[in-house]
């Protein structure tokens, strides 16, 4: 695996590949979520690339972007393991110029649940994610439905930019017992790490209520607060996979997305039903 700092580096190793390449952008901190990405890539394609970048542009000023986890040596044994052949992890500088064209995610669908706590923070992300795309001219790139509104505004910013590059949307990888992977559970204490499955209880909730022949979004979405008491809600929603909002849900075509904070630490879970 060769490990490259700089653009130049990078692109020297990327024309050294023939045949189809993936790319895994990640913040690092790799876990088992990160993990299927890389394995999946290097099933379905030649070559294998991952960043590895803690982005400034799409951290809040006062969010985490300081104490966010870092674990570089681990996460080179991760990508070592996985059969990973470029891993890229850049400085900030090497990324961004002083002066430079930025990109707005679309406003309807990026200032709504993660975007309304984190205004700004879409536009972030689909800057860093174009310049990777750029970089690495990948045949396919992989995203978790973990987070899925990021993963809809990327499929919508491939489309409208005519980018040739396929978008793999890969499932979520969870802890036996339920709890969503996520490189920021390293910030709950035991206490927290219980009260943190209420998350993905009230989508179980949800579920069972669907089964049940339920289709009134008031209802579900009352039964999922009642699960998620006594933590802060953020967001609790039934949404089609436009994100937009819905008469009543419609399986095989809705989203349940939710978002709470435990102690100071905001989690995200949903479930594609
Ligand atoms: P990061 O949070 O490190 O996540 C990298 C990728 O891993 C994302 O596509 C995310 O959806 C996926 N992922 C995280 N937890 C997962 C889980 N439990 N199951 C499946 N996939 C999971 O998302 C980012 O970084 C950044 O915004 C990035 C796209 C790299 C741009 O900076």
């Amino acid at each position: 695996m060769k490990i490259v700092h700089t653009l130049s580096e990078l692109i020297a190793a990327r024309a050294e590949l023939q045949g189809s390449v993936g790319l895994v952008p990640t913040m690092g901190a790799l876990h088992n979520g990160h993990l299927s990405l890389l394995q999946q890539s290097t099933a379905q394609n030649d070559h294998t690339i991952v960043s590895i970048f803690v982005n400034p542009t799409q951290f809040l000023p006062g969010e985490d972007l300081d104490k966010y986890p870092r674990k570089p040596e681990a996460d080179i044994k991760i990508c070592e393991l996985a059969g990973v052949d470029v891993l890229f992890m850049p400085r900030p500088e090497e990324m961004y110029a002083t002066i430079e064209p930025t990109i707005h995610a679309p406003s309807s669908k990026a200032y709504i649940l993660e975007g309304l706590a984190r205004p700004g923070h879409f536009d972030g992300v689909l800057r860093v994610v174009l310049k990777l795309f750029n970089l690495t001219k990948p045949t396919r790139a992989y995203f978790g439905k973990k987070d899925a509104q990021q993963l809809y505004l990327i499929q919508n910013m491939i489309t409208c930019l005519f980018l040739d590059i396929t978008i793999v949307p890969c499932e979520i990888i969870r802890e036996d017992d339920g709890l969503a992977l996520s490189s920021r559970n390293a910030y709950l204490n035991p206490e927290e790490r219980r009260e943190a499955l209420k998350l993905c209880e009230s989508l179980k909730c949800a579920t069972y209520l669907v089964m049940k022949g339920e289709r009134d979004i008031s209802v579900i979405q009352a039964a999922m607060l009642q699960a998620l008491k006594p933590l802060h809600v953020e967001y609790a929603v039934i949404l089609n996979r436009d994100f937009d909002t819905i008469p009543s849900l419609h399986v095989g075509h809705s989203i349940i997305l939710v978002c709470a904070k435990v102690g100071t630490t905001r989690l995200i879970d949903n479930l594609w039903i």
